[in-house]
Parts: structure tokens; sequence; C-alpha cells
């Protein structure tokens, strides 16, 4: 589909996302903090120390937001400061984020704000964490801590980053903390964030009216490895519920459907979101393996000869984020944010390019009618990546940092995003200055 330009509503929001733990540097009291210290789950047995000491310095950072043209932000707000011991709250860190939050408006960028990204107070871990169901009361009483002092400056409000990313790795696979693999406790947690976001939402709303209250789910385009195979295909079809929908079907139709198990209603979670965050960065082949029980009987792969990240990571596939968006559209008819699209890449050299040809993806859906409201790339800054922590060829940021110095250099695509975000879109003079090969791809002549 050749275009002149691809231009994006006037309103539309840009920016770049970023989270707690992964930027603020000086985190000891939390989950991610005691896994370090556990040894076994991050690269190199590495913390994330300093991070991008966001909590000393982030201004210099919305400086350079604002620099680069983004309108938007979004940034997480960290539990175990906020709350370091069960009741006790820190009002000097919600002085702080107030002053980041202020700081962001103050140059023109709306900040989006999460209240969960993956990290749980110590004190809330060592009861039982997310499979004891006092943390719906638990995270309703957090969250109505936070809408009091920080609820006027913000009118989007993610409730939980990923929570199927953080129950798979946390309670099905073991590979974050607390490391168990354990089915029960997967529909268990399940269950609890599904009703901890409900109470998150209705408080939030009866706060703060005006707010609009989403979740962020990490949606993966997933084939059959052999497409001319049913086991593949009922494998894909049936990774794709467990991961994709069925959390979010009890925050909107309320139902928990479980394959193998009686549906469940779940009538308190129906009905609670405005907005449906997509977190999109990747493809994978899925095939049925007899063999693999402890990943319910399926292997994930990447095709040979196809442009992929490093480590584990999966396919650069540009075209299933316009599948993606018009998947979640068909399902749940909500406004769209992708909350969340970017690439590893420390060179630089894919990263223009993902850039572009997501965006006009991107752009392709919003010509189908998807209400896709704002993107926000995956990051502003390199950060702390989990399992992989400050792991060199896991660099995400339009701005590379040097994490023992703390120095930033901005990549060419953060100068390419930023002339992106100046003119609302895509232009042929953007495509011809920074990404020349997919010049003929995009415009027509
Ligand atoms: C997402 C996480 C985010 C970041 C990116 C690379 O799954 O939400 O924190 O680590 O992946």
């Amino acid at each position: 589909m050749k275009q002149s330009e691809f231009l994006f509503p006037k309103n539309f929001r840009w920016g770049t996302a970023t989270s707690s733990h992964q930027v603020e540097g000086g985190l000891t009291n939390n989950d991610w903090w005691l896994a370090e210290q556990t040894g076994g789950y991050i690269y190199q047995n590495q913390g994330a120390g300093q991070a991008c000491d966001w909590w000393n310095r982030a201004e210099q950072d919305f400086d350079r937001m604002a620099q680069m043209n983004h309108n938007a932000h979004r940034l997480s707000i960290e539990w175990s400061r906020i709350e370091p011991r069960q009741g006790v709250w820190d009002d000097e860190a919600l002085a702080r984020y107030r002053e980041m939050l202020v700081g962001l408006r103050q140059r023109g960028i709306e900040p989006m704000v999460t209240l969960h990204h993956f990290t749980n107070p110590l004190w809330m871990v060592e009861q039982g964490g997310w499979e004891n169901e006092k943390v719906i009361f638990w995270f309703e009483r957090y969250t109505r801590k936070v809408i009091s002092a920080l609820g006027d400056l913000a009118d989007l409000w993610c409730t939980i980053n990923e929570p199927n990313v953080m129950i798979s790795q946390a309670y099905t696979i073991g590979r974050w903390p607390p490391g168990k693999q354990d089915l029960n406790a997967t529909f268990r947690v399940m269950l609890n964030l599904a009703r901890a976001h409900a109470v998150a939402y209705r408080a939030i709303h009866e706060m703060s009216p005006a707010a609009q209250v989403g979740i962020a789910t990490h949606i993966m385009s997933w084939r059959p490895r052999r497409p001319w195979l049913p086991l593949d295909i009922l494998a894909t079809n049936l990774i794709g519920h467990l991961f994709h929908f069925l959390l979010l079907d009890m925050v909107t139709a309320g139902i928990m459907r479980i394959p193998g198990r009686r549906s469940s209603p779940v009538p308190e979670a129906a009905k609670t979101l405005d907005w449906l965050g997509v977190n999109y960065y990747q493809q994978y082949r899925i095939s049925f393996n007899p063999f693999a029980a402890g990943t319910l009987f399926m292997d994930l792969c990447t095709q040979a000869g196809v442009l992929k990240g490093p480590g584990g990571w999966g396919e650069i596939h540009p075209r299933g984020i316009f599948d993606t968006l018009r998947m979640m559209w068909n399902h749940y008819r909500l406004p769209i944010f992708i909350t969340e699209n970017g690439i590893p890449d420390p060179t630089d050299e894919q990263r223009p390019q993902f850039i572009v040809t997501h965006l006009s993806n991107l752009w392709k859906a919003l010509q189908k009618e998807v209400p896709v409201l704002g993107y926000y790339f995956w990051s502003l800054v390199d950060n702390f990546e989990w399992t992989e922590g400050y792991d060199p060829r896991f660099r995400f940021g339009l701005i590379s940092v040097d994490p023992e110095t703390q120095e930033r250099r901005i990549r060419p695509s953060g100068l390419l995003y930023a002339a992106i975000c100046q003119n609302g879109g895509l232009t042929r003079e953007t495509v011809e200055q920074y990404t020349p090969s997919l010049l003929p791809e995009l415009f027509s002549a």
C-alpha cells in the first residue's frame, strides 16, 4: 500500500515507556531486589543498581523527551517505595512522584501512569504475594493512596503491566521470582490479578471520574510451525487463548474460561476496561511436543533466515502489529494504545527500520478503523532488562546509557522518532533521510 505520507490523528499520543525498577535506581525493597540477592535469576547475577538514576535526575531525561518532540510518556509508580511496610506510607516518595509528573506536564508531556510493573514489595511477597487473596485488598488500598496523591496529574491510568507475562514467567515457567512451576498457582494468581485490577478500576473511577483506566497486555504474533499440522494449529490456538485472552475475558466479559475445566463467572471483574494497552514485540512459531509437559506440550521457535533479536528473542515481524491490532479490536471493541513496542539493538542497525515499518503498519490499522490513540516506544533510554539485566545485547533505548557513567547519547533512531513526533507521522523526507531503503516500499513515485 504505497502512500504520499502516513499522517496520524492530531491528538495522537507520541512518546516512550519506562518502568520504575528499570530506570529509577536504588530499589532494595522489592522481589526483584530479592532475586538479585538469591542469585540465579539475572544475567551474570547482576542487580539493577542505580539503573538510569531517575530517582535523582529523571528531569534531565524529561528535557530530552521534550527536545525530541514527545507529547506523552508512560512510567510506573513503585509500590515498594509508596508502601515500604504494610500499611505504612512514604509521603516523601509520593512527593517525588508528584514532582516528576508535574515536571512532565510542564514540558508538554502527558503522563500515562502504571500502578504495577512487575515488582512487588517484600512485605507482600512474604505473605504469599499474588497467590494470597488479600492482595486484592492491599492493591486497592495502594491504588487509593496513589490516586489521592497524584490522581489530578494524569488522565490515563494503567493498573497492571503484562499480567500475562508476570503470571507465566513467575508461576508457570518459573524463570522469574518466585520461580514456581505450578498450574494451580498460575490460575489462582490470574484470578487475583483480575480481581485486583477490577477493584483498582472502580477506586480510580470513584476518586477521579475523568480518568481512563486500562491494562497493558503482551501480545505476540504466533503461528503454527507446520501450518498443515492440526496439532500445531491446536497448540497455537491454545497458547493464544491462555496468554492473550484468558485474563482479558475476565475483565471484559466477566468469565474465566480455562480449557478442560468448567467456565466460572467472575462478575465483579466484568466491564472494567476503558482501553486496552498492547505491548507488541515479536513473532514465534509454535509446535506441539508430546514430551514438553512443563510448557503445556508446546515448543516455541523461530524460523531460519528471518530477522531476529538476540538470545531467545523472536522474529521481527512488523505486519504482526497490524494483525494484532485488528485481532484485539475485533475481540474487545475497546480503544487501544500501543503501550510498548521496541527492539533490543545496541548498534541501532535495525531500530530505525523497525520504527518505520511498525508505524506504517499501525497507520494501516487506523485506516481499517481500529481506534489506536497513541504509541509508546520501548524505551527512551537503555535500562535494566529483568532476567537479561545489563546484558550488552539487550539495549532498547532511543538514547544509549553507559550504566557506569550515566553518559547518554542519542541514537539515529532517536532523531528519526523525534522527526516522526514533530510531523505527526511518517513523511517522505523523514524516511528518505533515515531509512532510504524503505522508500520504494512505502511511497508512491
Ligand atoms: C516488556 C516489559 C518491559 C520491558 C520490555 C522489553 O515485556 O513490559 O518492562 O522489559 O518487555
